[in-house]
């Protein structure tokens, strides 16, 4: 296996975004990325492209095709890939093993979503089909409402808080402020959070991700041959990835996510590391009660406790382990199928020194989680400076 590196990326302003088509997404995320990297196109070799439900979305499929269509590669092989909100980092993980195996030595990257396209309504529709049709979306539980049974299961069994659910949106809502690609800038209060109305309760309006449309792109490449083209290489030193029943209804209990504890506990032991060498991570929170679960699950705090570890800010930027540093899918927006590259491009930019008044001090591990449904896919990726 040879060590694979990210050498150059690229994203597109995070939001609604009425004046870009589609297409224009793919283009800008995918020509910033190549020309981060001082590649060029004939250097690339391969494509795989994370998007979620782009038929349901803006009535497109075919999309593999598509982006090498619209990065001017044809005819390299393009591959989209489709692990609902993990679809960014399954493809990652794809392109990862591509040129870690020798199969392909420049490949490039991608994730896009466009989901403001449709009423909010059918978006919930079209989110809804990454759970169990038939126990789930049929009889109308939206994600709101799955994730809401797990924080009430959480609630219940641990004391946690919607204060401390709270404080998640609270702190991620601020990193996003730094965030020129974040969907919102404006800074958010507890009170604030607590008087925004329940969407499915204990989750109110301020505890969920919003619907974004967005693309970020990266390029891989050996290590060897990164570090000859620029001194900004970050090399991926694990990428794991694991799975768990789509119904909720078919778990052991609603109160952990056990993929990625499975895929944080490969991922550690892949690359030689504990929880505490992990500078910062970059964790799918969806809704503030992911986060919670999530930083329980990779073990930078004992299960039942991640509420109480964020209020005491544990997880801010100049805290014990930051967490989304980048405002998260929480602040700086979830266009699904984009969110796992968005991920990895943070880690790029906060260990290459790049991500200005949210830079982590010492950055030197960081890592990236990226969730497919309620927790039915975790796909989990460590990063160094090459
Ligand atoms: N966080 C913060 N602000 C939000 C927001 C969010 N999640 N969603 C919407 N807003 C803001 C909008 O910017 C708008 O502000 P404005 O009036 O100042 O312009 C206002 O709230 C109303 O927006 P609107 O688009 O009407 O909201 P909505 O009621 O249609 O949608 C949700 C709100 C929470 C239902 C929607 O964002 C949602 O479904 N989120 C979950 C997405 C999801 O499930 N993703 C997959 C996870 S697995």
């Amino acid at each position: 296996m040879r060590s694979v590196s990210i050498v150059g990326v690229g994203l597109t302003k995070f939001g609604e975004q009425w004046e870009k088509s589609f297409k224009e997404l793919i283009a800008e995320a995918g020509v910033k990325a190549i020309q981060d990297s001082g590649l060029e196109r004939k250097d690339v070799n391969a494509v795989y492209g994370g998007c979620m439900a782009s038929g349901r979305f803006v009535g497109q499929e075919h999309i593999g095709a598509l982006i090498a269509d619209q990065l001017g590669l044809n005819p390299v092989p393009s591959t989209r890939v489709e692990a609902a909100c993990a679809s960014g980092g399954v493809a990652l993980r794809m392109g990862y093993m591509a040129v870690a195996s020798g199969i392909h030595d420049i490949v490039a990257v991608g994730g896009v979503e466009k989901m403001t396209e449709v009423s909010t309504e059918d978006a919930g529709f079209a989110l809804g089909g990454a759970g169990d049709q038939e126990t789930e979306l049929f009889v109308g539980a939206s994600f709101p409402a799955l994730y809401a049974l797990m924080a009430r299961k959480h609630m219940k069994k641990f004391g946690t808080t919607e204060e401390q659910m709270a404080s998640v949106a609270v702190k991620n809502h601020g990193n996003a402020v730094n965030n020129k690609y974040a969907q919102f800038h404006r800074e958010i209060t507890i009170d604030d959070v607590m008087k925004s109305g329940y969407v499915s309760s204990p989750l109110k309006l301020l505890d969920c991700s919003p619907i974004t449309d967005g693309a970020a792109a990266v390029l891989l490449m050996p290590t060897e041959q990164a570090k000859k083209i620029n001194d900004k290489a970050v090399e991926i030193i694990a990428s794991t990835q694991a799975s768990d029943t789509l119904a909720l209804a078919d778990r052991e209990n609603l109160y952990e996510t056990k993929a990625a504890k499975i895929a944080g506990k490969q991922a550690y032991e892949k690359a030689g590391i504990k929880p505490t060498d992990v500078s910062f991570a970059e964790v799918h929170d969806c809704f503030t009660i992911a986060e919670i679960m999530a930083i329980e699950s990779l073990g930078f705090c004992p299960l039942g406790e991640g509420g109480k570890f964020t209020e005491q800010g544990n997880t801010q930027i100049s805290g014990q382990i930051p967490i989304n540093t980048s405002g998260g899918l929480k602040g700086k927006g979830h266009p699904v199928g984009a969110t796992g590259v968005a991920q990895a491009i943070e880690t790029y930019l906060q260990l290459n020194g790049e991500a200005g008044k949210r830079q982590v001090k010492d950055a030197e591990i960081g890592m990236t989680h990226n969730v497919g449904g309620s927790g039915a896919t975790a796909v989990v990726h460590l990063y160094k400076k090459a």
